[in-house]
């Protein structure tokens, strides 16, 4: 059984049609990257996976049961977690009590070991605001990834780092991921990054899919060469 599907994702801001019956599915240990164009309706799409924005019309399902109506808490709670495109750590806090605060409301059985994964424990007391920018983005991963979720949606964790963060970002991304079979829907700017790390991919264009599959079809595929990838293909 798929794990995590949204069916006909359609969500309207008044005039605006962000995304209109955007399908996607998702599987343990696949991580499934959604690139497209700035305002393709990338962000509102784990907007609306993940409780947050309320879909015009559309459905999701958690191991074949109903959540669309379910909030965002409750996604949180069952297994459905997400990341930001901009950082959302707590600026005046520690690493350690803004991790801990986070892990005491989603059970995680080893918080220490996913900080040492991430490559947190020089700065865990260190205040949010004065460890690096890309620590930051690492803190935001690692926010995601407390209570072991079976599904993460990651909102552009690589926007503002420069190319090796980028690259070390993503492996982290994958080897978490395929270690602890967890089913990922990636969105990311990064090209090149999204090609080496993701199994599948959607491309989306003015809130519809353009195409969607394996990284060598969507590269090789002329409308989406044309609407997004360019030269970059
Ligand atoms: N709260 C909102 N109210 C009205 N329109 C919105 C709102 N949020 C997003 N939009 C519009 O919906 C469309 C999709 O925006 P969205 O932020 O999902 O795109 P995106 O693919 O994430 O872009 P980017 O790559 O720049 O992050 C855009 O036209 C945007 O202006
Ligand atoms: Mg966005």
């Amino acid at each position: 059984m798929t794990l995590f599907q949204g069916t006909g994702v359609t969500v309207r801001y008044g005039a605006v049609k962000a995304l209109t019956d955007v399908d996607i599915t998702l599987e343990p240990g696949v991580v499934h990257g959604v690139i497209g164009p700035n305002g393709a309706g990338k962000s509102t799409f784990i907007d609306a996976l993940s409780g947050r924005t309320r879909m015009t019309s559309g459905t999701v399902l958690l191991e074949g049961e109903d959540i669309t109506n379910r909030p965002v808490g409750w996604r949180r709670h069952h297994g459905v977690s997400r990341s930001f495109q901009r950082t959302s750590v707590f600026n005046s806090m520690t690493v350690r009590t803004q991790l801990e605060m986070v892990a005491w409301r989603n059970d995680e059985p080893d918080l220490d070991g996913l900080m040492a994964t991430l490559g947190l424990e020089p700065v865990l007391d260190q205040v949010c605001n004065e460890i690096a920018y890309g620590t930051q983005r690492s803190v935001d991963l690692a926010m995601a990834l407390i209570g072991s979720p079976r599904v993460v949606l990651l909102d552009e964790p690589c926007a503002g780092l420069v190319a090796d963060e980028s690259v070390r970002m993503l492996q982290h991304v994958r080897d978490l991921c395929k270690d602890r079979g967890v089913a990922a829907l990636l969105v990311e700017h990064d090209v090149d990054g999204v090609f080496r790390t993701c199994d599948r991919i959607t491309v989306l264009n003015l809130g519809t899919v353009l195409a969607s599959g394996e990284p060598a079809e969507i590269r090789a595929n002329p409308d989406v060469v044309r609407a997004y990838l360019g030269s970059a293909a």
